[in-house]
């Protein structure tokens, strides 16, 4: 199964800039180029920060520039959304009982799990026990099989200085949740913090972050105001399979230098 997975694409509305960029034509950008080269995705995956400011204006701007993806599409919320804005603008995403942008999908690798880490008036995310009750279902639901999930806080230590007080504040619960799933968890696959991470939890469970789709952070790990750069539009490509898990980092404009021969090994 081939995923697409762009995160924080921070929308803004039509002729807005955002730190001197414009997140619409990067997202264009990425997807012209995910649709270019992985027509064959069974899925693409935003995880959170849709839009900058959760207008209606750029939630409309968002759904404009997805409409070319013939692929399934989940959309997770993040901190910089609005749950209310995002749901007059897609009433076909899925949603719990509480109202929570939560789903699951079942692949013949395992349970896909896609997770809502959104709270108004919070930077960083919140995990209650609505959502904590509706991810107990769904993880009794997968019976024998692995889950992936997909989520945007990460609930793991990432160790930023930036992030400190701006993870997930519920991150224990969540991974008590997780590891208490016998079948295992593949992967935790977040957005939020602008910058490449992958590591392993204390239980043991592998995660990592996406590559933002518009602006990114130069990585600084110990500096509490770190400084954002731009570049070519960047994206996943995630492959689960029999094989396990793989993400490869993807990234629009790349310049060719010379192409490499092919090795036949030994
Ligand atoms: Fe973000």
């Amino acid at each position: 199964m081939k995923i697409i997975q762009i995160t924080d694409t921070h929308l803004v509305p039509p002729g807005e800039s955002l730190h001197t960029l414009d997140p619409a034509e990067m997202l264009r950008r990425g997807i012209a180029h995910a649709c270019e080269h992985h027509a064959d995705a069974d899925l693409l995956v935003v995880t959170g920060d849709l839009c900058n400011d959760g207008d209606p204006e750029a939630y409309a701007l968002l759904r404009e520039i997805l409409a070319p993806v013939r692929c399934g599409i989940r959309l997770l919320l993040g901190n910089h959304d609005a749950r209310p804005a995002f749901r007059e603008a897609f009433p076909d995403q899925p949603v719990t009982a509480s109202g929570h942008v939560q789903s699951h999908l079942d692949t013949p690798h395992g349970r896909l799990l896609f997770l809502d880490s959104h709270e108004h008036g919070f930077i960083g995310g919140r995990f209650c026990e609505a959502r904590l009750g509706w991810l107990r279902e769904a993880l009794a639901g997968a019976g024998d099989q692995p889950v992936t999930v997909f989520i945007h806080h990460p609930p793991v230590h990432h160790g930023l200085a930036h992030f400190e007080h701006i993870g997930l504040h519920d991150a224990p619960a969540l991974m008590d949740c997780l590891a208490s799933h016998g079948p295992g968890v593949r992967h935790i696959v977040f957005g939020h913090i602008h910058v490449p991470l992958s590591g392993t939890s204390p239980e043991g469970i592998a995660f990592s972050s996406g590559q933002a789709m518009s602006h990114r952070f130069i990585t600084a790990i110990d500096e509490p105001a770190p400084c954002w750069t731009g570049g070519n539009p960047t994206y996943r490509v995630i492959q689960i399979d029999a094989n396990g898990f793989r993400a490869y980092g993807a990234e629009a404009g790349q310049e060719v230098l010379v192409r490499a021969e092919a090795c036949a090994g030994p």
